[in-house]
This record gives C-alpha cells, sequence and structure tokens, in this order.
C-alpha cells in the first residue's frame, strides 16, 4: 500500500531556544529564508506524502498562518507586480493537505503519535521530527520508502553517530542485510554509552504501520517518564520484522543551537545568490584574509 499519509510531532516548547521561542515556535524559525519545518514538508511532499498532521501543542497559530492563503499580503504583492514573490506565497499554502490535532498533554513522542490514530486509520504512515534537517539528493522519506517496498514493514532512518553523543538518540542493535538496509533486533531509548548497543542511532524519519497504535496506547512511560516510541517499536518487532536505512545525505541537527548555526552555514553556502559573498566573508572571518 502507498505511503501518502505523515505525522509531524511538533508539540515541543522549544526550550533549548529560548527566548526565541517564547512567543514563537521553534519550527518556523528560519533558516535562511524558510521556516525549518517548511524544508521537512518539502521533503515529505518531494517523498509523494499528500496529506500531514501536525500533531500541535501550544501556539501553532504561526504554523497555520505560514500553510495557509495569505490573502492580503497576495493581494499587496500582485498589486505591486511581485510576481515572483506571489507565486512562492501561493507554492507553499498549495503544497499539501495540512491537518492538527492538538496534543493534550506532554507526554512523550509516542503519546504524541497516538493522537494521529484516527487521522492514519488502517494505512501505513510516515513520521517526520522537524529537529531533523536532511540534505540529500533523494529525499530521506523517499529512501525509506524504497526500503518498505521492498521488505514490506516499518522502517527507521538510522546514522552512525559518535559513541559520546549516542546517549541523545534511540540506538539499535541491528543485522546488515544489504546495502544500507538492516534488521533492528532491539532497540533502546537514550542508553548510557556503555549500554549503547552499537553506534546506530535512530534519526527523527520513520515508516509506520497502524499495528504501532494498540501498543501505544497501552505502552508504559519509559525514559524520562515518557510514553516512548522507541519502546513501542521494540514491542511491535516481536510482531513484525523492522527495518533500518542508513540514509544517504547530511543531517543537520535543528534543535541544538550549534547544529542550527552549522546547518545555516551549509545552506547559505550552496545558495548561489549569495555563497560566493559569503564564502568570502567567512575565509575573512576565520583565516584574517
Ligand atoms: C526522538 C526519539 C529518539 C530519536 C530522536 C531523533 O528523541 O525519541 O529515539 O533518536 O528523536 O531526533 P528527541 O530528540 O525528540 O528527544
Amino acid at each position: 500500500m502507498q505511503v501518502k499519509k505523515a505525522v509531524f510531532p511538533v508539540a515541543g516548547l522549544g526550550t533549548r531556544f529560548l527566548p526565541a521561542t517564547k512567543a514563537s515556535r521553534k519550527e518556523v524559525l528560519p533558516l535562511i529564508d524558510k521556516p525549518l519545518v517548511q524544508y521537512v514538508v518539502e521533503e515529505a511532499v518531494a517523498a509523494g506524502i499528500e496529506q500531514i498532521l501536525f500533531v500541535t501543542g501550544r501556539g501553532k497559530r504561526a504554523l497555520e498562518d505560514h500553510f495557509d492563503i495569505a490573502f492580503e499580503l497576495e493581494a499587496h504583492l500582485y498589486d505591486k507586480g511581485k510576481e515572483k514573490e506571489l507565486s512562492h506565497i501561493r507554492e507553499i499554502s498549495e503544497m499539501v493537505d495540512i491537518f492538527y490535532v492538538r496534543q493534550k498533554e506532554a507526554r512523550g513522542l509516542g503519546h504524541a503519535i497516538l493522537c494521529a490514530r484516527d487521522f492514519v486509520g488502517t494505512e501505513p504512515f510516515a513520521v517526520l521530527l522537524g529537529d531533523d534537517i536532511i540534505d540529500s539528493e533523494r529525499p530521506c522519506l523517499a529512501q525509506l520508502l524504497d526500503v518498505y517496498r521492498k521488505y514490506r514493514g516499518p522502517v527507521l532512518a538510522l546514522e552512525k553517530v559518535p559513541m559520546e553523543l549516542i546517549s541523545s538518540y534511540g540506538c539499535v542493535r541491528a543485522n546488515h542485510i544489504s546495502d544500507r538496509v538492516y534488521e533492528v533486533i532491539d532497540m533502546v531509548e537514550k542508553p548510557k554509552r556503555e549500554e549503547a548497543p552499537s553506534d546506530l542511532a535512530i534519526i527523527g524519519r520513520y515508516v509506520l504501520t497502524p499495528e504501532i497504535f494498540p501498543i501505544l496506547a497501552t505502552q508504559e512511560p519509559g525514559k524520562g517518564g515518557e510514553i516512548q516510541l522507541t519502546d513501542a517499536i521494540l514491542k511491535l518487532s516481536r510482531e513484525e520484522a523492522i527495518y533500518g536505512c542508513q540514509f544517504e545525505g547530511i543531517r543537520h541537527d535543528c534543535g541544538d543551537k550549534l547544529g542550527f548555526l552549522k546547518a545555516t552555514v551549509d545552506m547559505a553556502l550552496k545558495r548561489e545568490e549569495f555563497s560566493k559573498d559569503f564564502r568570502e566573508f567567512l575565509e575573512m572571518r576565520i583565516c584574517g584574509k
């Protein structure tokens, strides 16, 4: 069955970005000139997703406004003859069908996904976490969907990370079965370095089947007292095989200030309109040239 629906859990308070996130949302912080979340929505659309559900918490207004039709702005751009900007703005509101559901309590990622149960129904679906911005030729989610189509089971995005960082991630023990594809045999949420089964970390892209919902509905709180998606997927692995896809591309952890800065620099160096000037500026600053 084709995967057409995606779930974006966006209920976090973004405390690592305070005070920028006091009145705004982390997802709409701009990476150069686009809100973070738009990069991830574009990745989903490029992978064939037709409907997106944002699982929101407080302050979803900025998100709604960003993906909605902006009549006043469009009229203004039209009057001024700014056609390029106008078509850009229209593209955003026409990109994909977006739905919203509210996660009433912050009970963890697993609980956020459970809030998507009615939206998902009986189809396989994707989950995309907005902190991970992945710059790749073939969209990361499309790479996961290739694995899903071949092996017909849930797929997690995997990346090898330095062992000193493994405690920030879900970590898997997995058997390598073909090029960049693994079968996951164990997983643990944010293990201590010495207890981590490998250096393979779960990155914020998943293809899941609806069989995850009854498990999430009875899942006990795990790490940090939260209902963890990792724990529920581990339970699911006893019923069906779970796969991992070590995707190709560069991932930026934009949930972190330094990661956000690195992503900004990397993306700016790739943007034709100012990459030459920006490169010269950086060289001057770093090498005093
Ligand atoms: C979540 C997941 C974790 C995963 C990570 C990827 O953690 O629980 O398994 O490795 O996303 O970004 P969070 O970073 O939301 O705490």
